[in-house]
């Protein structure tokens, strides 16, 4: 590649139908022309998430619906979490400059040699996390500070449980609860019971052995992030003031929350609801102290490279990541 091509041009994931990850093509593009609010990102790495895969096959209808773009995808880039160094910035930035390492969820392009996104969605990278580590805590960190701490109002003793609490959100989930001083109880497969007791669970439940909504343990607050169970069964697993949150998991277990939530949250002083994760400075700031004092780490399972982006996504979405899966770019 002569160097001027180099210098004028990046490898980028893209796609322009929806469909199975083979549907991605790892493409010689434009840098692109950077807004007056935008930084350019040369990235070291990125992670992968279910919200990746959801806009990649549009598994759920609400993404045509909802902007993603209804017969074809609107954006033909994937990849949200980043983390990389600044390569130039818009004439109205001026938290950050060229060479500063940075991390942040741009919401599409980040499977690439090069993003951008308004610098509003970034925050200097934590000092003593690598690149791979840095880009797996955006989303799934934020998702679970946002569920436990806004949606479910966490406080210190409060007895906690995470369903699903070895993949990517229940993993930061797990550690993000502990720090506010909870009593966490874990529910995952036998295989991850060692990961989770290792990330701080008090209690760890085997979803294999034991059905946490029938062994009449109440919790003051439950953040479902993976699995299925009824909103019934969670309601009786609640304490009488306690807080239900569903993250995700199961469609019928996502449904459920949007449908029925606060029809159920109206017959006692139970709440049921869910999280819609967002990209907020302040909670990127908030997780990277977190980081750097020690209380929180990310998880990693998998490192892919930038041309095994579709491997990593199908990896990703049969079910079963141990925590985070990472792109490595550089
Ligand atoms: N609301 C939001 O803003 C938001 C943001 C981010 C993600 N999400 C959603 O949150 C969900 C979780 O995301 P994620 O990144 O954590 O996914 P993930 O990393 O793909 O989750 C995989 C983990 O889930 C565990 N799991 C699978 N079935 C389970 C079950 N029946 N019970 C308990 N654990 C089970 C797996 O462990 P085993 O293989 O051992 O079972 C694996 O460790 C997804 O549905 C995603 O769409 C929502």
């Amino acid at each position: 590649m002569s160097s001027s091509l180099w210098r004028n041009t990046h490898e980028s994931n893209r796609y322009t139908k929806y469909g199975s990850p083979d549907v991605l093509e790892l493409k010689e593009v434009e840098k692109p022309t950077l807004k007056d609010n935008e930084v350019l990102i040369k990235i070291h790495a990125a992670s992968v998430n279910a919200y990746d895969w959801h806009f990649l096959t549009a598994d759920i209808f609400l993404i045509r619906l909802m902007g993603g773009g209804l017969l074809k995808p609107k954006y033909t880039r994937l990849g949200a979490d980043v983390a990389g160094r600044v390569e130039a910035v818009g004439r109205n930035v001026k938290q950050f400059q060229p060479d500063d390492e940075v991390f942040g969820d741009i919401s599409h392009g980040g499977f690439a040699e090069y993003g951008y996104a308004p610098d509003n969605r970034l925050a200097l990278k934590p000092a003593n996390l690598s690149f791979e580590e840095a880009a797996a805590v955006p989303m799934a960190a934020l998702t679970a500070l946002q569920g436990l701490r806004d949606e479910g109002q966490i406080h210190p003793g409060q007895k906690v449980l995470i369903n699903g609490a070895s993949g990517g959100v229940g993993t930061f989930a797990v550690q993000i609860a502990k720090s506010f001083g909870a009593e966490v109880t874990a529910v995952c497969s036998p295989r991850n019971l060692d990961q989770v007791r290792s990330i701080g669970a008090d209690h760890v439940i085997d979803y294999t052995k034991e059905n946490f909504t029938k062994n009449g343990q109440q919790y003051d607050l439950i953040l479902a992030a993976n699995g299925y169970h009824p909103l019934s069964a969670y309601k009786r697993a609640l304490t009488p003031k306690g807080i239900y949150v569903m993250a995700g998991g199961s469609m019928a277990q996502i449904f459920q929350a949007m449908l029925m939530s606060s029809w159920m949250s109206e017959t006692g002083g139970k709440k049921m609801g869910g999280v819609s994760a967002k990209i907020d400075q302040k909670d990127l700031g908030l997780i990277k102290e977190l980081i750097e004092a020690s209380k929180v780490k990310p998880v990693i399972d998998k490192r892919y490279s930038l041309n095994e982006v579709p491997e990593a996504l199908r990896y990703l979405g049969a079910g079963h990541a141990r925590g985070k899966v990472i792109i490595t770019v550089v």
